[in-house]
């Protein structure tokens, strides 16, 4: 076997103190080309990890100094090592032990002393795993640059093709009929949009690769300063504006006010034909979270299609009736998962719609 061959293998940390556990464990994995490194305490096992990260952990519950559940839950706190899979090795059937290894992050479990292939068909599932997770992560990245690289190259000519139209409107229109005129709006209408779906798209894009910089955020002060900033545009709406006093959060202040902004954007487009339109954002809490809503008393939409709501492109209205890229609750999904929050909607066709998001108080 030559050398690139072995580094391609699988590579496991074996995480014990006993020297009888430790032969079984290596003989078995070696035999099956996994190539295996050793720690006998935690002390060792954070040294290896930094010094490389394995493919897997295999983990012993029972040690001196620092035992396993403890070790698992400093590497899971790591975010550069909590997607390494440990498995647990638990000396009993001890349904205590196995429940806490679950709650900490462990992926499985194996019960000592060890069936074999048991032992083999467990590493494998998590190490496939792994890799499965890590290519699509890898496929959502190539995809987010991707959209980039085109929403970023499309606009530069979008530009143009919309100065050139104006010029064309500028400079020729007096020797244009209505029906030669009229075509120029509808394209400078297209235009306009696709230009904003493009930046739409890159503000999505910017999203995911965006550094964060957390701060505390008072919410309240936010949707009024977002709502006074939206409702300038259309100064002849008749809308009745609330806020239950909401919570001051800890997030990213350009992102959050950017989720405010569609959030309020929809709800202040969705009622437009409203004669009194109506917004309220309240707040909820728990230990955990908090959890903000919006609720309005717009067009609504039908629930069936409520799992549909934040995928990119994806809307319930048309065009016609309300105009729009459908990329908006895409952006407020990204920033949310980016904060560890959750974002959902409910509501009624003809009677209205709620978004509410969850932020964690930690
Ligand atoms: N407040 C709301 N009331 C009714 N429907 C909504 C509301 N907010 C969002 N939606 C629905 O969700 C879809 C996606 O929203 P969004 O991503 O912001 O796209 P856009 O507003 O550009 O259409 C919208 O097309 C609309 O059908
Ligand atoms: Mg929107």
């Amino acid at each position: 076997m030559n050398f690139t061959q072995s580094l391609n293998q699988p590579e496991i940390l074996l995480v014990d103190d006993t020297p009888e556990h430790i032969e079984t464990a290596v003989t078995v994995l070696r035999e099956n080309n996994f190539r295996v490194r050793i720690a006998t305490k935690g002390s060792t096992a954070f040294k290896l990890i930094e010094q490389h990260q394995p493919d897997l952990i295999l983990l012993d519950v029972y040690m001196p100094e620092m035992d396993g559940f403890e070790i698992c839950r400093i590497i899971k706190t790591e975010s550069d090592f909590s997607s390494i899979p440990i498995i647990f090795l638990t000396s009993s059937n001890d349904a205590e032990s196995i429940k806490k290894g679950f709650d900490l992050g462990a992926q499985d479990y194996v019960v000592k002393p060890f069936n074999t292939s048991e032992l083999l068909a467990r590493v494998h599932t998590h190490i496939k795993l792994k890799k499965q997770t890590e290519s699509l992560l890898k496929a959502n990245h190539e995809l987010d640059s991707f959209c980039y690289t085109v929403a970023h190259d499309l606009k530069a000519p979008l530009l143009s093709l919309s100065k050139l139209t104006e010029y064309l409107d500028l400079d020729y229109s007096d020797r244009l009929n209505n029906e030669g005129r009229e075509l120029i709006d509808n394209i400078q209408d297209k235009s306009k949009e696709i230009i904003q779906l493009v930046d739409h798209l890159l503000e999505l894009s910017r999203m995911s690769e965006m550094p964060m910089n957390i701060e505390p955020i008072n919410l309240e002060q936010l949707f009024w300063e977002v709502y006074a900033e939206l409702i300038k545009l259309e100064p002849q709406r008749d809308v009745k504006f609330t806020i239950q006093h909401l919570p001051t959060i800890q997030g990213d202040s350009v992102m959050i006010k950017l989720l405010v902004m569609n959030v309020l954007s929809n709800a202040l487009k969705y009622t437009r034909n409203r004669k009194e339109a109506s917004i309220e954002a309240t707040a909820m809490e728990n230990e955990a979270e908090f959890i903000i809503s919006i609720k309005d008393n717009g067009a609504g939409f039908d629930m069936r299609y409520a799992s549909r709501l934040f995928s990119v492109f994806q809307r319930l209205h048309s065009q016609n009736e309300f105009e729009g890229s459908g990329v908006g609750l895409a952006i407020v999904q990204k920033i949310l998962k980016r904060h560890h929050g959750l974002a959902w909607m409910t509501g009624k066709v003809d009677e209205g719609a709620t978004f509410y998001f969850s932020f964690r108080k930690d």
